[in-house]
């Protein structure tokens, strides 16, 4: 999802190889070096993850192969060219304790193995001795983009399936964070391949919202709206656990000198014309 995006934003300014996971698996050591030293990248934006968070749960051995080990890799074949890294993590390496935005230097305490999985390929992207001191770790959250069936779209689909007599939603009112729009972040992505930048930086689109605000801006959006109630994360008994709160502040976006993203409403209304234009 995030991946297709940032190549077309980057595509505009810079040669890009756009690597797939049958093309670049990861958790292959021997196979990334290959890959590498046959293209030479200056730059490496590590996009791939296990990223279904129950998934993980279910297959920690996976999650930390591809979520950790596989950072290692993509990290250590880049440094035998010179190259920089940039790591996409996640505002679940926080556990949601706090009520106020997390910031990078926060203390992190991952609650799932997604979570957990991430915050170690952050770590083994860094490296332990020094070597990945150039590289940098972007955390963002809630992704949405049209290249992936996502929350925005799920929502859509719900709500058009109600029935005409009492149509009514239901979303999780319990969890708090920054809805983000993929292009907006492949754009400050693009920018902060400018910068020389490095350690961590947080990126998403700017203010906060429940899941349950969320589904309602977007039926909003719908000629014969739905209102949608709310539930409560643990009535759902999914697998892994979510931060109750994982808002991520942007101080260091500010520190480098870069604008912050729009605001979440801002981006969902201009993601949901542009996929009504492609419709
Ligand atoms: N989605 C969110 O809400 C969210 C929030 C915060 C951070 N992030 C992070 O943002 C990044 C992009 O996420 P996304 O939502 O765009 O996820 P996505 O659509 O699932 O993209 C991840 C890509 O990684 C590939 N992949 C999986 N295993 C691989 C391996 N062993 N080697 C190479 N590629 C592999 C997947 O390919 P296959 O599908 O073919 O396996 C998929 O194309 C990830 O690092 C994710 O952790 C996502």
């Amino acid at each position: 999802m995030l991946g297709q995006d940032l190549v077309a934003v980057l595509q505009a300014k810079h040669e890009v190889l756009a690597l797939d996971h049958a093309a670049c698996d990861v958790s292959d050591e021997a196979a990334v070096r290959r890959i590498f030293c046959e293209w030479r990248p200056k730059l490496v934006v590590n996009c791939a993850a296990y990223a279904d968070v129950d998934g993980c749960e279910r297959d920690p051995e996976r999650a930390f192969a591809v979520n950790a080990r596989g950072a290692g890799h993509v990290a250590r074949a880049a440094e035998q060219l010179g190259a920089r890294v940039f790591y996409i993590s996640t505002d679940y390496v926080f556990n949601g304790g706090k009520r106020e935005p997390y910031q990078e230097d926060d203390p992190t305490g991952p609650i799932s193995i997604y979570g957990q999985s991430k915050l170690e390929g952050e770590q083994q992207t860094f490296g332990s001795d020094g070597a990945g001191a150039r590289h940098l770790v972007i955390r963002t959250s809630w992704l949405y983009g049209i290249h992936r069936p996502n929350f925005v779209e799920k929502v859509l689909a719900d709500a058009q399936s109600q029935p005409q007599l009492n149509p009514k939603l239901e979303a999780v009112a319990d969890q708090i964070s920054c809805p983000t729009w993929t292009l907006h972040l492949s754009q400050k992505i693009t920018e902060l391949a400018e910068t020389s930048a490095c350690g961590i930086v947080h990126v998403v689109n700017t203010g906060q919202c429940s899941r349950q605000e969320m589904a309602q801006a977007i039926v909003e959006w719908l000629p014969r709206p739905v209102p949608v109630g709310p539930t409560y994360w643990a009535k759902l008994n999914r697998p892994a656990r979510r931060p109750a709160y994982s808002v991520l502040g942007c101080r260091r976006l500010e520190q480098l000198g870069l604008e912050p993203l729009p605001h979440w409403r801002e981006a969902l209304e201009e993601y949901l014309e542009l996929r009504t234009i492609r419709q």
